[in-house]
């Protein structure tokens, strides 16, 4: 997959959307850990895990590029992205969705897709902004991660609400390493969700797990994930940083022939871009890198 170049270069950074600066500040704030941001972003090396103090750290210095990735795929309505982009609108203006998190973290890819709409709704007068209930089932093995998704979602209900968002958070304390843990995890969101429901799959930054930690101990839970959600007008997305080789698309390819889902002729997209945001906390412009792969589910 060749990469391509953004709109976004480094003398037009793209600006992440108000909802997701303000909420990062303001939990970061809570957390009394926000002045600390510039010289823990020099430290490096976050990549969330179990415990308090990782998620913590990966909190204040990973969300924003999480997010920045993200939003590059659904705002500006014309960017970079414009078929990712345009499924995930029409994912978005669904009555009644349910969206499964997949490592979810604080759930910075997913709240930034949400923000991203309550953005164009803000904006774009012709946007669509009919009320949107949406269920959130976050999937992630700490607890601590966990609760400040629930606490981000607290921040943001309010500004949500006044778009016509609604949502509901459904936190799943799972190891995805546990074909046990999944499995009832997966029972317990199908039977919470009852009929006809219309699912987005989303999964954001991952490959911090390296490539063969994720072969040998994630795929299997993937693939189950993905097939048991497999329903009409459902979709799964996965953004990733840059990662050597086409990472998410290999791994996808791999799960795809295990579960013989026809390959690459399922409305499958994949895009590896590299772009320039601004960070709103320090002003400073950054470049990354990343890719992404959109699927449809329908069986
Ligand atoms: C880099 S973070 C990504 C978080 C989020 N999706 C985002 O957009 O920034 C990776 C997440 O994977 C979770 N994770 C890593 N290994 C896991 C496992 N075995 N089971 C469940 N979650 C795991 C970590 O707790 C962390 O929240």
């Amino acid at each position: 997959m060749g990469q391509s170049e953004s709109i976004f270069t480094d003398k037009n950074p793209m600006q992440l959307c108000d909802a997701t600066v303000e909420s990062h500040r303001e939990i970061c704030r809570k957390l009394n850990i926000f002045d600390s941001y510039e010289e823990e972003l020099t430290k490096g090396g976050a990549k969330g895990g179990e415990g308090a103090p990782e998620s913590c750290k990966h909190l204040l210095t990973r969300f924003l590029n999480s997010a920045a990735r993200t939003q590059l795929a659904i705002f500006p309505l014309d960017g970079d992205l414009p078929e990712i982009n345009e499924e995930l609108i029409a994912q978005l203006s669904a009555k009644n969705l349910y969206i499964i998190d997949i490592a979810s973290g604080h759930g910075a890819g997913t709240l930034s897709i949400i923000n991203s709409i309550h953005h164009l709704r803000i904006k774009e007068e012709s946007f669509p902004t009919d009320p949107l209930d949406i269920d959130i089932h976050a999937l992630d093995f700490s607890e601590t991660s966990l609760s400040y998704y629930e606490n981000l979602i607290e921040i943001l209900r309010s500004d949500y609400l006044k778009v016509g968002i609604t949502i509901k958070f459904h936190r799943h304390i799972v190891d995805l390493r546990s074909d046990e843990n999944i499995k009832t995890a997966v029972e317990n969101i199908k039977t919470s969700i009852g009929k006809n429901p219309q699912y987005l799959l989303t999964c954001s930054a991952i490959s911090g797990v390296k490539r063969t930690v994720f072969q040998e101990s994630f795929a299997r839970s993937y693939s189950y994930i993905v097939t048991e959600f497999r329903e009409e007008n459902s979709l799964f997305f996965w953004v990733e940083p840059q990662t050597k080789g086409d990472w998410i698309k290999e791994s996808w390819q791999e799960l795809a022939t295990e579960q013989k889902i026809e390959y690459p002729s399922d409305g499958c997209k994949t895009k590896n871009i590299r772009f320039h945001w601004s960070d709103p906390h320090t002003k400073s412009v950054l470049h990354a890198d990343a890719e992404y792969l959109l699927m449809g589910l329908a069986t």
